[in-house]
């Protein structure tokens, strides 16, 4: 599979097209953003780690019937994927109160939360990325009813196989962010899962593992990534 020109660059990754009109290769960078671009450095080997963990957790979902971009870990931080057309709606899925849902609706952190609560954003950085509900993402033309219902229910099943998976590794997935693509009439899960894009934290003792470490200059970020990639791939 030879890259070929470059298609994307994002905060933390590049994408590269290839000589299969259908595959492309996601790069995984180790630069790292927060608050929409406002903070800006690098942890060290995050590309590694996050296409590492990434890759685990898309063959995991697979196997539990969740269809993925993932096609096959190239290199360390090289993931070949399903050629997406990328729907523009970050799917937000939250188990326990933290982060935006704190600051917005005053919910105290750590809140245990009765039913996960799915969130609609706009994928869109010029807005900082707006919440939204149904109707504005129909009338923005960014996806059907249809489309937003399956994102939904498939973010759902997911937070299920993940939930059991992350509790085995004496993880709690706080919350996440999903995005999803179009490919041949079918709706694959796109992107990444990773310390970037997830909160998880201790399962004994509450300690931040992921990328609030960074975001709010706790320390220990390469460590608190490095940790969670033992704990997914069962190292020792
Ligand atoms: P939030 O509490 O800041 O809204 O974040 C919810 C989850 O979504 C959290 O696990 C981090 C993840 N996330 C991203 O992956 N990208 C983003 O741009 C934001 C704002 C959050
Ligand atoms: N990913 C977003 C950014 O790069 C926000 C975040 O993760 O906090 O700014």
């Amino acid at each position: 599979m030879k890259k070929t020109t470059q298609l994307y660059e994002g905060k933390a990754k590049k994408v590269f097209l290839t000589d299969d009109a259908d595959l492309v290769i996601q790069e995984f960078k180790d630069d790292a953003t927060a608050f929409n671009n406002k903070k800006k450095g690098s942890i060290a080997e995050k590309g590694v780690v996050n296409n590492a963990i990434s890759c685990k957790l898309f063959t995991l979902l697979e196997a539990a019937g969740i269809r993925t971009h993932l096609v096959e870990k190239l290199s360390p931080r090289e993931m070949l994927c399903r050629h997406l057309d990328i729907i523009k709606v970050e799917v937000v899925v939250r188990n326990i109160a933290a982060g935006s849902l704190v600051k917005r609706y005053g919910f105290v952190e750590g809140t245990q939360l009765e039913k996960p609560i799915v969130e609609l954003y706009l994928k869109n950085d010029d807005l900082d990325d707006p919440l939204m509900n149904e109707s504005h993402a129909v009338a923005l033309g960014v996806a059907s009813l249809e489309e937003l219902g399956v994102l939904k229910s498939r973010a759902e099943a997911i937070n299920g196989v993940l939930r059991g998976f992350f509790a085995e590794r004496k993880l709690k997935l706080v919350d996440f962010k999903l995005e999803f693509g179009r490919n041949n009439n079918e709706i694959l899960l796109g992107d990444e899962i990773s310390p970037d894009t997830c909160r998880f934290w201790d399962l004994d003792t509450n300690e931040k593992l992921d990328k609030d470490r960074f975001r709010f200059d706790l320390g220990g970020v390469e460590d608190a990534y490095s940790e969670v990639q033992r704990r997914v791939l069962g190292q020792n």
